[in-house]
């Protein structure tokens, strides 16, 4: 069933739909825009100067440490105005960036926080009373990652870490601090740069080239890549104008001026050019697949064609009956579990209580032997105290009978006696 293509006709006369883009400027603008800028660097690389140089303002930052134990996000908001346009800008510094001595997670709390910006805007499109028309929209929409001017190659932290956020962020690679190497090295570790990021299969963003309007311009930046910058919030007279610059006992670095450095570039494509783009690409292409993750890890899927349309109540009602008979399985293994090891302790309770008896039974045995045989004992000592009695008395009869015959023996002597 493929719908017949709308035909094309022609207006009589002035109608005024070719308002509706001004209609949508007004009502932008009216509304404000929100940017959100990720910088990642080392500690002292220029971040601050560079945030600074590129809206022309001082943004209240302190210096980093470069003691932190793990590199920490820091956010911070503020509110421009040019014209009547309204800037909510934040710029997130990853604090202690490179400090780490062991420097394998330092991509970690960079990748966590990109996803819990996507994360806290899906938790407001899922609710029931959403308001995404007010909400303040935190996600990333660039990544400055500051590469340090060595000249010689990228570090082995700054390819991990921009292939671990290539997938989540758009990415403009700059080299910080581009007055301290010279216009040949420069160019060569350009070359280089680019070389290591392909070869690693690292996505850098590049400037769109689809829009007409902006796509040639685009396509000359996206051959500069990444940027030589240079910051200064200092300013120095140069003929007899006031520029930003970098004085130097041999010279001044002009900020602005493109023959120094590709500061002015950084600002047109970042600022004036690309601003919007950035702003899409985060919403239509990292957050899409963020959330697209995210929704199939939770169960969600779209029809394959032929089978039944994507239906969020049926997801929904699959995913509660399943849940629940999960929950049922869970409870009758916890009760099968239970009534298992009441079964168990009863047994061995059992096993004890024979145990114990035939204890008891055992002792109960020797008792009565033990006291059968005292009974014993006490027997034969009776018999052996009578025995000694009827020989004591026996004794005692024959001890008097004696001393009887004594008593009349001197009577005796005496007639004897007498006699002779
Ligand atoms: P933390 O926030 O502490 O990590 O530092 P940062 O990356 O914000 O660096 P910051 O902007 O504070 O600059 C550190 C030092 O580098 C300062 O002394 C700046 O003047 C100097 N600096 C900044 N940008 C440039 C630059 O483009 N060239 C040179 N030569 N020095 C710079
Ligand atoms: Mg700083």
């Amino acid at each position: 069933n493929v719908e017949p293509e709308p035909r094309s006709l022609s207006l009589g006369g002035h109608v005024g739909f070719d308002g509706l883009p001004d209609q949508l400027v007004s009502k932008s603008v009216t509304q404000g825009f929100s940017f959100n800028i990720l910088c990642v660097g080392e500690t002292g690389i220029g971040k601050s100067t560079l945030m600074n140089t590129l809206f022309n303002t001082t943004f209240e930052t302190e210096e980093a440490s470069h003691h932190e134990d793990c590199v920490r996000l820091r956010p911070q908001t503020y509110d421009l105005q040019e014209s009547n346009v309204h800037l909510k800008l934040t710029i997130v510094d990853a604090v202690g960036f490179g400090d780490q001595i062991n420097k394998d997670d330092s991509y970690r709390p960079i990748v966590d926080y990109i996803d819990a910006q996507f994360e806290n805007y899906l938790q407001e499109e899922l609710k029931i009373r959403r308001s995404l028309f007010d909400y303040h929209d935190t996600r990333i929409h660039v990544c400055l990652y500051f590469i340090s001017p060595t000249g010689h190659s990228l570090k082995s932290l700054d390819l991990v870490t921009m292939k671990k956020l290539d997938s989540k962020v758009n990415i403009i690679p700059i080299i910080a601090k581009a007055d301290t190497i010279s216009k040949s090295e420069l160019h060569k570790f350009k070359i280089k740069i680019m070389g290591e990021l392909v070869s690693n299969g690292v996505q850098i963003y590049q400037f769109p080239t689809d829009d007409e309007a902006v796509a040639e311009i685009n396509a000359v930046m996206n051959a500069h890549l990444p940027f030589a910058v240079v910051g200064s919030t200092e300013e120095v007279k140069v003929g007899n104008k006031l520029v930003r610059a970098r004085q130097y006992p041999w010279g001044v670095v002009q900020v602005e001026n493109e023959n120094h450095c590709d500061f002015v570039k950084l600002r047109e494509m970042l600022i004036r050019v690309n601003m919007e783009d950035l702003r899409e690409q985060t919403h239509s292409r990292h957050y899409e697949l963020y959330r697209r993750c995210k929704l199939e890890e939770m169960g969600f899927q779209d029809s394959d064609g032929d089978s039944q349309p994507f239906s969020l109540q049926e997801t929904y009602e699959a995913k509660r009956k399943e849940f629940l008979s999960e929950l049922q399985r869970k409870e009758e293994e916890m009760r099968q579990m239970f009534v298992n090891k009441v079964k168990e302790t009863e047994l061995e309770l059992k096993e004890k209580e024979r145990e114990l008896h035939e204890k008891f039974e055992h002792l109960k045995r020797i008792h009565q032997e033990e006291k059968r045989r005292v009974e014993e004992k006490r027997r034969e000592l009776e018999e052996e105290t009578n025995a000694f009695n009827c020989r004591k008395a026996a004794m005692e009869a024959l001890q008097s009978q004696a001393l009887h015959a004594t008593s009349q023996q001197p009577l005796r002597k005496d007639k004897d006696k007498k006699k002779s």
